[in-house]
């Protein structure tokens, strides 16, 4: 995260969750970064979650073509751009941004931004067919019962009295 905030340009951040180093905890340490809400301060849910609810709807299309967008232009160095790593920040009426939480930085040995931009390319197009290839399979996995696999669904809101939820 260190490095994207050195190398790279601000307006990453419209789609990345900001980071701020780590804290102690009773947990050991724990990195702290920005917490994506929704205007009524409910906890974002993920892209899978939302997806799976309201399939790709023109609000999400908008969304993703802005974000990926913003990775094509900046060359952004990420992991697989997974659903449950994606989180859709909205209003009352319309996705505001989506926002990646998890899964970025280099991956290889050798940091992206010192290969050659048209190498930088093709890796991250690959990313971004992968990433609507999973979109597919998800879409086509609409109308089961439950969410596949075991990432996507929050523990909590963010907003609910946590001591009533867990009695
Ligand atoms: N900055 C954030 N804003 C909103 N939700 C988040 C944020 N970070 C994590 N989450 C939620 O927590 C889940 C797990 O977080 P993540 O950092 O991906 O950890 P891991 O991959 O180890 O499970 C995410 O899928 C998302 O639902
Ligand atoms: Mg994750």
């Amino acid at each position: 995260m260190g490095e994207l905030k050195k190398h790279y340009a601000e307006t990453i951040f419209q789609h990345i969750s900001r980071c701020y180093g780590f804290v102690e905890t009773d947990m050991g340490k724990g990195l702290v970064s920005e917490l994506i809400r929704n205007t009524d301060h409910r906890i974002s849910q993920t892209l899978k979650k939302y997806i799976w609810e309201f399939g790709v709807t023109g609000s999400l299309k908008t969304a993703i073509e802005s974000l990926l967008e913003v990775w094509k232009h900046e060359l952004v160095p990420s992991r697989d751009l997974l659903l449950h790593n994606i989180v859709v920040q909205q209003d009352a009426e319309k996705i505001i941004r989506l926002v990646v939480i998890d899964g970025l930085g280099n991956t290889g040995l050798i940091p992206l931004r010192y290969l050659p931009r048209s190498w930088q390319m093709q890796k991250i197009e690959r990313k971004i067919a992968n990433f609507y290839e999973r979109i597919e399979l998800l879409l086509s996995q609409r109308g089961g019962d439950v969410l596949p696999g075991y990432h996507g669904e929050l523990l909590h809101d963010g907003v609910s009295d946590v001591s009533q939820e867990i009695q």
